[in-house]
């Protein structure tokens, strides 16, 4: 007993120190082990300067996650993707929950050979069930330098971008009877491994492991979100991260603004190869969601 309390009583100091520290360096970029960990491989892994660098190589892949779960806000990485012959490898980007009715906001990013188009896919997972891709390329080759690319998510919308620019919106529509993920806390991880079953030109070109090891690089770490103890009920979370006050809930965040709606109906009329919402073999009957769509 006596042990426990004085165990307790030097957490409270520890957070009191670090309270005001975590107000002043909520919005500046946070250095890879303010906010991660490795969860998979951390010999795979090489810290250059700012940047981290993640490996897969014919022994393993690797990962990273972070130390804390979210609920609300937006997540921000630089990400340098593998240069030269990728073909087999996937890198991805994503927040998830755990269990089987997860909730989950994807970026993977699908290798190819030397000199041939990466493709960016993403996915929505709402109560465990995904099946919502979108791919499209990109305007830029993200293997020469760091682009950013942020997951914001609040409780209206949640918005994939790339520099910035909106490429994926996934509306909450409640109102018309669809779940919208807005009950669990979520982990930010990102990882690297081989995929070349399905990856690269629909599984027809395989990993060459002359080529390895394949590196992602990463930087400008920021996660400026409603953070929820693990100690915490999801329920507990969710109602004082419903009313958290971050700018991400401020009315204007509810929906693109103009210019961004505009950047989407670009991304998705010049670079936009796949949606699930129009693949009609797939889904003979349009998913709920996509009938809302007004892009
Ligand atoms: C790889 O390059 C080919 C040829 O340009 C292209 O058809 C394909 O969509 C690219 N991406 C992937 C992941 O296969
Ligand atoms: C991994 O690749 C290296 C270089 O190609 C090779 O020498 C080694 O035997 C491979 N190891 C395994 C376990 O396949």
């Amino acid at each position: 007993m006596a042990s426990s309390s004085s165990s307790s009583s030097s957490l409270m100091i520890v957070r009191l120190f670090f309270l005001p520290l975590f107000f002043f360096s909520v919005n500046a970029t946070a250095a890879f082990d303010d906010l991660f960990q490795p969860y998979w491989a951390a010999d795979h892994f090489s810290f250059d300067g700012d940047a981290v660098n993640m490996k897969l190589d014919n022994f393993s892949g690797a990962g990273f996650s972070s130390k804390s779960k979210y609920m609300f806000g937006k997540v921000n990485v630089q990400i340098k993707l593998v240069g030269g012959d990728s073909a087999g490898t996937v890198t991805a980007f994503y927040m998830s929950s755990e269990g089987a009715k997860h909730h989950e906001f994807d970026f993977e990013f699908l290798g190819n050979t030397t000199g041939e188009p990466y493709l960016v896919q993403t996915n929505v997972y709402v109560n465990g069930v995904g099946n919502r891709e979108q791919r499209l390329n990109l305007w830029f080759d993200p293997t020469k330098d760091f682009h950013t690319y942020s997951i914001l998510w609040n409780q209206r919308q949640v918005v994939f971008m790339v520099d910035e620019t909106p490429i994926r919106v996934h509306t909450n529509l409640e109102h018309k009877g669809i779940p919208f993920p807005k009950d669990q806390a979520m982990g930010v991880y990102s990882s690297i491994w081989n995929a070349d079953d399905w990856a690269t030109q629909g599984g027809r070109v395989k990993t060459d492991w002359t080529h390895a090891p394949f590196v992602a690089s990463y930087r400008g770490f920021e996660i400026d979100g409603c953070e929820c103890p693990v100690t915490t009920a999801d329920s507990d979370n969710a109602k004082r991260c419903a009313s958290s006050g971050g700018w991400w809930d401020e009315p204007v965040m509810s929906e693109l603004n103009v210019h961004q709606s505009h950047q989407l109906i670009w991304v998705r009329a010049n670079h936009m190869i796949y949606d699930y919402c129009s693949d009609t073999a797939r889904f003979p009957s349009v998913p709920a969601e996509c009938e809302h769509h007004r892009h």
